[in-house]
């Protein structure tokens, strides 16, 4: 038990800012040279979630776009996220590439402007179940990878955080088993140090129905820094117990 831990809540579309706040109440955990916890609310619940959660925990956002302002109706600016007290942007996770149609280009462009205003991508790709039953896992994956990296210096590249979320694992109560998301994990950082040209030691979460009862496991695995958490992030005694079943 050396490693630091990635606890990171992915609310989505979930958590009013009255329910924030009651989320908030009586959280003793703070980020520290063990743990690292973010949490991810919906951008109305983002200030109400920077005000009570205290400094040892990071807020994100769930998406961003990449234009300062303007004519871009129902969009978010980085500036803005930054006003509210985020660090953190969930950018490429699967709802948005597979309900909103978001492209691989655009998520690059996320990626890139959230580096370039010193916020932290937390870059999600991962297969769905009829790629991973067509033997094309690792070429889906590969794809994703290359177009968001494409560009970025190796200080960049070091800079994101990775999560693999296999699209048939999240919110399906049926989590890769440990190797399997070892396997992928094993495999990003070994892409992702090629790409880059050095070892940038790159952090990689797994996510898809990680719960306190598998936490343990998937944690345990020597590529898997941490997890993304979506459904368990939304009641306080699940999503730390995710971390305490590994950590006990
Ligand atoms: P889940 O979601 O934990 O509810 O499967 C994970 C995610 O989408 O980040």
């Amino acid at each position: 038990m050396s490693k630091k831990i990635y606890l990171y809540g992915n609310w989505k579309m979930n958590m009013t800012a009255a329910e924030t706040e009651e989320f908030f109440k009586n959280f003793n955990y703070a980020s520290d040279d063990k743990v690292d916890i973010a949490v991810f609310p919906p951008f109305t619940s983002i200030w109400a979630a920077h005000k009570a959660a205290g400094s040892g925990v990071h807020i994100g956002a769930q998406n961003c776009y990449v234009e300062p302002k303007g004519a871009f109706t129902g969009e978010v600016a980085i500036g803005m996220l930054k006003e509210c007290g985020v660090s953190h942007v969930i950018l490429g996770h699967s709802e948005r590439r597979h309900i909103f149609g978001e492209s691989d280009e655009l998520v690059a462009k996320k990626v890139k402007a959230c580096l370039d205003n010193d916020l932290v991508p937390v870059f999600c790709y991962g297969e769905k179940l009829e790629e991973r039953e067509a033997g094309k896992t690792f070429d889906v994956m590969e794809r994703q990878i290359k177009a968001a990296l494409n560009g970025l210096t190796p200080d960049e590249i070091a800079k994101i955080i990775y999560a693999y979320e296999p699209v048939w694992a999240i919110g399906t109560g049926k989590a890769a088993t440990s190797a399997q998301a070892e396997e992928v994990c094993a495999w990003s950082k070994k892409l992702i140090n090629e790409i880059a040209g050095k070892d940038v030691k790159p952090v990689v979460l797994y996510g898809g129905s990680v719960k306190p009862n598998n936490s343990k496991e998937l944690l345990s695995m020597d590529a898997i820094d941490g997890a993304l958490v979506g459904g368990a992030s939304l009641k306080q005694d699940t999503f730390i117990e995710i971390y305490n079943a590994y950590a006990k």
